[in-house]
């Protein structure tokens, strides 16, 4: 409370707050919004989605990683190697040194003396960015969509492994946030899927893919970064808009455990080695200083062990951001690129030497970033790092933006191993069969004429990596935008796919690639067997807007011109399939409609093999079993969230209030019963299944107790000098110009910080520097939370017959109602893809986890189960509900 009316005074008083004031607590006075539906303030349950209790009050001291269960061995080597450093070694490993001073899009100092050279962290989550001769995968919407826990595993292992070719140590991603609150949020793509179940299993299996190559992921972004415009105030000012800050997510505590922090509690289960904290305020306190988000839930309740990372420029204060939990800084420089000056680096030095950053908290620091380093990795010693981001010339500088360091940057070294087979495969086995009158499809190749259109069938005629970081949309859409990108090593188009198909099986081909000439279109569809249209739907990064879409769409209909294309071609052929390559729902109803439109086709964003994929489905190598990972409504507003796109806080920081609270994408529309247009888990398959036998099986568990016990006193390593002539930087050492060193300039600490506001601005929150045992949360305990949240407390099976002719893969869900008055209607709790031949049975088989029937008690900050009937239901979308029982 303190700290809030701090805040509000300051604010008031009209003073810029300094980068190193903790912003804490919720500026605005909280507002009771007893007109949100369901609203009743007795009852914790009905909570979710008010405007009440959004809140992220002040929580200190962060918790020092204890090396609980799996994580032993790792804090075992790190504890032998970070005793060994100094203060300026373990300074260098928080550090970046600076945007475009090292080959990787972030690189932390090394420590010479122990031969361990520079961590390399490198984009992104569908392959490896700024490089050449690397995959490109299908989105992580893709992954989502095969429902294939399997799929997320070897897709990870070999960006992993491609990763670990070209000497990165760290791949950012993957993505569990956003989450996908809004349908038109413009990174969703790079993430899984708006239900928190099916996301927390994706990425966790991405985790573990990406890790079980020696390679370090980033989960990221840690939390509710839901929407592009108003991330941050520079990137907002960049297109003429003025904001203090970026936005502020305002959730209240209910629906951050039970939807945003769910899969990051499945990520920091799975092992992740780092977080990755976002741009955006959540209740008013910047992501990456927030002490509620980062020490509270994440290290102490999650007990996550490894570290914190900032987003590109996401750290704000130095001494405030490294009490409230974080542990490295990136790209290293602050405020903005290649400012010279850092948060961290010699600041950090400072912050130590002064007291405001206890020792313990340094030695976390370097613990929480070996620990990473040694769960992935045994030996310091590794390959070189062999490629720069910031050409693809062989030869250049070492500290590009310095221009410094002449010598060979690129060895080009090629890890596409044989990835390209696997993205084709899974661009196939996302592929969501929406609509198929007659058994239009499979196709046979042996149609008299095969007719493809759209731009989004053929080349971008420029290069497929002639817009930077894929800004633009021309031809097919293989990746979307931004930082989430990565440079194809070829894109098979659809047309150059099934035109191969086409010919080999004797048929005759034609196709237009341009939207815009209706009458070829026209023309050509009028004589074909069968058309084939391509449209598609874009999105990307904020830094980036193509046609005016700021990151985030503007709408949820179609890009370059499709409309008409397709209508001109459903006008003119009874026999028309459309095939979707879209970030996420597009508006379908007036094509499921359409009597000439005989097939529908999702393909999302599949990556380099693009044109095989969906050639494989079309032609039936692949039958589709994938389901939608999203709903697709009939019209925008039925969602009941959406993309805030203009700033409603005058030029303060815009605030975002999550009102709908857990009721997002299909809790939405089932809450107030709006058939959507196709719902979520929706998707055909060129066969059929029966679903029959529905057993419910209690298992033998014992009751929920929980946890309680306390940390050990926070651990110190090695000897460390406090004297400040014992941090100058070395003699004659030569600097590399805009830099970020961990060595002083000078013993005035003060001069040697070069902050104008040295020491007026040291904020140190209570019990910030507390070093005794503290408590571990109710709900915490292990990596993931409570381990008896884990427990399995009953097992749901049902058996599948697949009962056409061919053979075919089918994903059971299993749905789960928790019975109370607020909660939503049904939520998925399990899944399974199974591969059927045909007259044959499998069976179904999940568990029901402990937490999947729990609900978030604000007040005893613990989950526990209501007393109400729990109904399951086990079925083939969120809406075809084959089988149902009650959990005894
Ligand atoms: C910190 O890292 C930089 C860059 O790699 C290196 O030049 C310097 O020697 C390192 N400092 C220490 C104390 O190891
Ligand atoms: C330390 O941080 C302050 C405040 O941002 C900044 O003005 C100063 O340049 C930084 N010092 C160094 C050495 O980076
Ligand atoms: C570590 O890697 C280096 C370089 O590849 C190798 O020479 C060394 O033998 C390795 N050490 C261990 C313990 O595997
Ligand atoms: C589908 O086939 C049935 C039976 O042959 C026919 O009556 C119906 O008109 C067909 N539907 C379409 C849209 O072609
Ligand atoms: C939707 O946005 C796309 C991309 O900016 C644009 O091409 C299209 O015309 C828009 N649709 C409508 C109906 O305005
Ligand atoms: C369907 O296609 C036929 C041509 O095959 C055309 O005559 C008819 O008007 C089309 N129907 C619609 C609703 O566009
Ligand atoms: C430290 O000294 C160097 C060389 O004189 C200078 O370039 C740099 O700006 C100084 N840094 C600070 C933080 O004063
Ligand atoms: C300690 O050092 C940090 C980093 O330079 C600075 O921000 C802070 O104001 C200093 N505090 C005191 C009390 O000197
Ligand atoms: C709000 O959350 C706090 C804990 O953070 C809890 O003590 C309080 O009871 C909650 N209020 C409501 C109305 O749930």
């Amino acid at each position: 409370m303190r700290f809030i009316i701090q805040t509000v005074l300051l604010a008031a008083a009209g003073i810029a707050l300094a980068q190193d004031f903790s912003k804490e607590g919720n500026f605005g006075a909280p507002f009771p919004d007893t007109t949100y539906p369901g609203f009743d303030s007795t009852n914790p349950s009905t909570i979710a989605g008010s405007r009440t209790n959004q809140t992220s009050p002040p929580k200190y001291p962060s918790p020092w990683g204890t090396g609980y269960g799996e994580w032993a061995a790792a804090y075992a080597k790190a504890r032998a190697f970070v005793s060994q450093l100094t203060l300026e070694e373990k300074v260098n490993l928080t550090t970046g040194t600076g945007w475009e001073l090292d080959r990787c899009v972030g690189q932390t100092g090394s420590i010479p003396r122990l031969a361990f050279r520079a961590l390399c962290l490198q984009d992104s989550p569908v392959g490896v960015r700024d490089t050449d001769f690397n995959s490109v995968f299908p989105a992580g919407v893709n992954v989502a969509a095969t429902w294939d826990t399997g799929v997320a595993f070897a897709r990870g292992q070999a960006m992993g492994q491609e990763h670990r070719g070209k000497g990165v140590d760290m791949q950012l991603g993957p993505v569990a946030g956003p989450l996908g609150r809004v349908p038109e949020g413009g990174r969703n793509w790079e993430g899984f899927s708006p239900d928190p179940v099916l996301t927390g299993v994706m990425f966790a299996q991405s985790i573990q893919g990406i890790q079980s190559a020696g390679v370090m992921t980033s989960a990221k972004h840690y939390i509710a970064y839901e929407q592009e415009h108003f991330r941050l105030k520079a990137d907002s000012a960049g297109y003429g808009f003025t904001i203090s800050d970026g936005y502020s997510s305002n959730i209240d505590d209910v629906t951050m455990h039970e939807l945003y922090l769910w899969p990051f509690a499945d990520g920091v289960r799975a092992g992740a080695t780092s977080v990755m904290c976002s741009y955006n305020n959540v209740n008013n306190s910047q992501a990456c200083q927030n002490s509620y988000m980062m020490n509270y839930l994440l290290k102490g309740e999650l007990g996550f062990q490894g570290f914190v990372v900032s987003d590109w420029l996401g750290t704000m204060s130095g001494v405030s951001s490294i009490l409230a939990g974080l542990d490295m800084t990136m790209p290293g420089d602050s405020n903005a690129y290649d400012s010279g000056d850092s948060f961290f680096g010699a600041n950090l030095t400072v912050a130590v030497l002064n007291g405001t950053v206890p020792m313990w908290r340094i030695d976390d620091m370097a613990m929480r970033i070996m620990a990473g380093f040694f769960f992935v990795e045994t030996n310091t010693t590794r390959g070189p790092i062999n490629f720069s981001s910031w050409t693809l010339d062989t030869d250049g500088p070492e500290h590009y933006y310095v221009g410094q360091g002449y010598t060979q940057i690129n060895d080009h070294v090629n890890v596409v191993g044989n990835h390209g087979s696997l993205i084709r495969s899974i661009g196939a086995r996302s592929t969501v069969l929406l609509k198929n009158v007659n058994n239009t499809l499979p196709l046979t190749g042996k149609e008299q004429l095969t007719a493809v259109f759209g731009n989004d069938a053929g080349p971008n005629v420029n290069g497929p990596n002639s817009c930077s970081d894929r800004g633009c949309d021309l031809g097919t859409l293989g990746m979307a935008w931004g930082s989430g990108s990565a440079n194809f090593p070829y894109l098979v188009t659809p047309d150059t796919a099934i035109q191969n198909t086409v010919l080999s099986a004797g048929g005759a081909y034609e196709s237009v690639l341009d939207n815009q000439q209706l009458a070829s279109i026209g023309a050509l569809a009028r004589r074909a067997s069968v058309s084939i249209i391509f449209a598609n739907a874009d999105s990307g990064e904020f830094y980036i807007q193509v046609d005016g879409n700021l990151g985030d769409r503007n709408n949820l209909t179609f890009w370059q011109g499709a409309d008409t294309a397709i209508s001109t071609v459903a006008s003119n052929c009874s026999n028309t399939v459309l095939v979707v390559h879209s970030v996420g729902p597009v508006m379908l109803e007036q094509y499921k409609r359409h009597p000439n439109i005989t097939a529908i086709l999702w393909a999302g964003v599949p990556g380099q093999e693009s044109g095989n994929s969906i050639a494989d489905v079309l032609y039936g190598h692949i039958n589709p079993g994938a389901k939608l990972p999203f709903t697709v409504g009939s019209n925008r507003s039925e969602y009941g969230t959406d993309v805030l796109y203009t700033p409603n806080n005058g030029a303060l920081v815009p605030q975002l209030d999550f009102e709908e609270g857990v009721f997002i994408d299909y809790r939405a529309f089932d809450r107030r019963n709006i058939t959507p247009t196709y719902e979520f888990g929706f998707g055909m398959s060129y066969t059929s299944f029966n679903y029959s036998n529905l057993r419910i099986t209690k298992l033998n568990v014992s009751d929920y107790v929980p946890f309680s016990g306390y940390t050990p006193q926070a651990p110190v390593y090695g000897n460390m000098s406090l004297n400040a002539s014992d941090h100058l930087f070395p003699a004659n050492f030569s600097r590399v110009p805009l830099y970020q060193y961990p060595w002083l300039n000078t013993t005035d600490l003060a001069r040697a910080s070069a902050d104008p506001q040295y020491g007026s601005w040291s904020f140190v929150p209570e019990g910030a520097l507390d070093q005794s045992a503290q408590p571990i949360p109710p709900a915490g305990g292990a990596p993931g939370g409570n381990p008896m949240l884990y427990d399995a407390l009953y097992r749901v099976q049902a058996t599948i017959t697949n009962t056409g002719s061919v053979a075919g893969e089918e994903v059971p869900q299993l749905y789960i109602s928790r019975g109370g008055p607020y909660d939503p209607v049904r939520e998925l709790r399990g899944f399974e893809r199974l591969s059927i031949q045909p007259n044959t049975s499998a069976t179904f088989s999940v568990d029901v986890l402990r937490r999947d029937i729990m609900s978030w008690d604000t007040v005893a900050q613990n989950w526990y189960v209501q007393n109400t009937t729990k109904t399951a239901w086990v079925g083939s979308s969120s809406r075809d509900l084959r089988l149902q029982g009650v959990l005894p």
